[in-house]
């Protein structure tokens, strides 16, 4: 570990800082986008205006609920509201909440924009690096231009990501991969974690406590974008053969391309829908995860991904999904309608109606028994110091009771 040159009194003005690192600190591989003096600023600027919306303005508008917004709804009512969908209608005459939300969405639009510009003007060269680094490489990289890419992707430009994971410029085309890549750090606030491994790395601890001498030889890591989580996972057993899918081939052909740059040999990007994974053969895979996919699937692609997930895993294999948590008893409902934002205006579509549902429901139906379910909520998001946070596993499903924070759970099933 490297000793700090500092003096104690610039340590102590330097552990004063509470803005998001600077962009700088982000890892580099051999897809990092070029970027110029100006757009690492523009980057840096807009992650201060994330950590002030989701710091400042957001504190405000629970402050505006308390003592205008809630008390108008009671007097017009003679009740408070009786679920979340009232308390977000009651919001939407509210200053406060108006500032907000038009901020927060003109800033995840500069994301997007800032994104593409820095991507666009390189987009061939960094197609022509991708190819060159996958180049000789079959198994790294297995595109189906067939795929039919589901509807309930192709309506929606994701978080206001033009072109949502799939959609070609060029041929060749990373510029999605890249620009989901590079911008991850202003979507977040800033991250002082440089590879984004967190989610990943969060999962592999969790299977490793759930059970230390589980040994997975083949992994199925099911809408991966470009890997973020699929890389630490494949580090963390490097034995194991990782298949890697997604719908998307440009986040694939980007993806493939940064992990083998970063040194990792053992996963495949292979273009498929986690809806019908007929290629595979039933009971090949010992452990099969997705992390932050559940809530952009339709509820059919849903039931279906379940389905095939039973099917896959062999006989004492393991499958585990990181995404948002369900809404509990101890979330209050003024909490609720505020992490409902991103349904409403940041073309979320499923992120509200997800939260209603027990996603253990869904793995009975598939075929996975009650006993078998465990869950987690470690803190493993991108800004926490991850090492030092112990997993807790619980048995069976997510509790009625569970805390509110942090707003992401670890579930799963054994076979
Ligand atoms: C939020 S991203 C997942 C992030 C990623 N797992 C990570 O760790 O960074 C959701 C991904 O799921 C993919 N996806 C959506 N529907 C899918 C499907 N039916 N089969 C496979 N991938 C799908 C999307 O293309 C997108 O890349």
């Amino acid at each position: 570990m490297a000793t700090s040159t500092l003096s104690n009194s610039d340590q102590a003005k330097l552990d004063s800082y509470s803005g998001p690192p600077d962009y700088r600190t982000q890892g580099h591989h051999g897809m990092t986008p070029h970027m110029t003096h100006d757009e690492i600023e523009r980057f840096n600027y807009l992650t201060h205006v994330t950590r002030f919306i989701g710091g400042h303005l957001r504190p405000a508008v629970s402050r505006s609920y308390e003592a205008e917004v809630e008390p108008a709804f009671v007097k017009k009512n003679g009740r408070k509201p009786a679920n979340r969908h009232e308390v977000r209608k009651a919001l939407l005459d509210d200053a406060t909440f108006k500032n907000y939300s038009a901020l927060r969405r003109a800033n995840m639009e500069q994301r997007q924009q800032a994104g593409l510009s820095v991507v666009l003007r390189q987009g061939e060269e960094l197609a022509e690096r991708a190819a060159a680094i996958i180049a000789g490489d079959e198994k790294l990289l297995q595109l189906d231009p067939a795929l039919e890419i589901p509807r309930y992707v192709t309506d929606v430009h994701h978080h206001c990501m033009p072109g949502s994971f799939y959609e070609e410029r060029i041929e060749g085309d990373v510029t999605n991969g890249a620009n989901y890549d590079s911008g991850f750090f202003v979507t977040i606030g800033g991250a002082r974690d440089p590879w984004l491994t967190g989610n990943g790395e969060g999962l592999a601890r969790t299977i490793k406590a759930l059970d230390p001498d589980f040994k997975p030889r083949r992994i199925l890591d099911i809408g991966v974008t470009i890997g973020h989580g699929t890389v630490p996972l494949a580090r963390a057993f490097p034995e194991a053969e990782v298949i890697a899918i997604d719908i998307g081939a440009p986040v694939l052909r980007y993806g493939a391309a940064r992990a083998k740059s970063m040194g990792v040999d053992n996963i495949q990007f292979v273009q498929a829908d986690g809806a019908d994974l007929s290629r595979y053969e039933d009971e090949s895979f010992d452990l099969i995860v997705s992390i932050i996919l559940m809530h952009e699937i339709s509820f059919p692609t849903l039931r279906a991904i379940h389905a095939e997930t039973y099917r896959l895993l062999r006989p004492g294999g393991i499958v585990a999904h990181i995404d948002i948590s369900r809404y509990t008893g101890e979330v209050p409902l003024h909490e609720q309608a505020m992490r409902d934002w991103d349904a409403f205006y940041n073309n979320e579509p499923f992120w509200t109606t997800f939260r209603d549902l027990d996603v253990f429901d869904y793995m009975q139906v598939a075929g996975f028994s009650e006993e078998s379910f465990f869950h987690s909520a470690p803190v493993y998001n991108h800004r926490a110091d991850r090492e030092d946070t112990p997993i807790v596993i619980g048995k069976g499903r997510i509790p009625a009771e569970a805390s509110i924070r942090p707003d992401k759970h670890l579930w799963g099933a054994r076979k």
